[in-house]
């Protein structure tokens, strides 16, 4: 698999100190509060994982299932929500996890709909930022690294459901997808 790999752009040494520095703001954020943290699967669930050893603050976890759309931006093929959340949403604090930001579709239909559920609050933390790609104004409260348009693979980002499991972020060789 690391033959398929073309550069190493984050190392686990770099993730780990970066989640550490989130894990503090996050909790200085929310003292004295429990949070909803809800992950959206599949790609946020490593960085999840790491996430909540990183928190001190109460929280319970809840996840959410969105379809993939490519990058398409007809209405028709937008992100549909393919399996909600368990939680009761109304008045708690709601912090909404996921890998990467990229056209931004994903999280806003979430985030759209977890507000219309009323909950007290909704922030999100993204590992991955990529601010060039953005279709629409949404932000990431809280971002790992902003990382430049390139298709990044590992640490539970994927091409074709391969590479999930890479403890480090890289490129792949333009020859495996091309
Ligand atoms: C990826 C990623 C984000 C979303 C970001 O999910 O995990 O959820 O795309 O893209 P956007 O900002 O352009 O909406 P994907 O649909 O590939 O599924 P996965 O989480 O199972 O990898």
């Amino acid at each position: 698999m690391k033959n398929d790999l073309k550069q190493i752009l984050l190392t686990e040494e770099q993730i780990s100190l970066r989640i550490s520095e989130l894990g503090l703001e996050i909790d200085r954020h929310y003292e004295g509060k429990e949070i909803l943290l809800v992950t959206l699967l599949d790609g946020a669930i490593v960085f999840t994982a790491d996430l909540i050893r990183n928190l001190s603050i109460p929280l319970r976890l809840d996840c959410i299932r969105v379809s993939s759309y490519g990058d398409s931006t007809d209405p028709e093929t937008a992100p549909r929500i393919l399996s909600s959340l368990k939680s009761e949403v109304g008045g708690r604090h709601v912090l909404l996890v996921d890998d990467i930001l990229d056209t931004g579709n994903t999280m806003k239909r979430v985030h759209d709909e977890v507000l219309a559920r009323d909950p007290a609050s909704v922030q999100s933390c993204v590992f991955l930022d990529k601010p060039e790609r953005r279709q629409n104004d949404f932000k990431a409260d809280w971002s790992g690294f902003s990382i430049p348009d390139e298709f990044v693979v590992g640490y539970g980002l994927d091409y074709a459901g391969q590479y999930r499991q890479l403890p480090f972020v890289g490129t792949l060789k333009p020859s495996v997808y091309e």
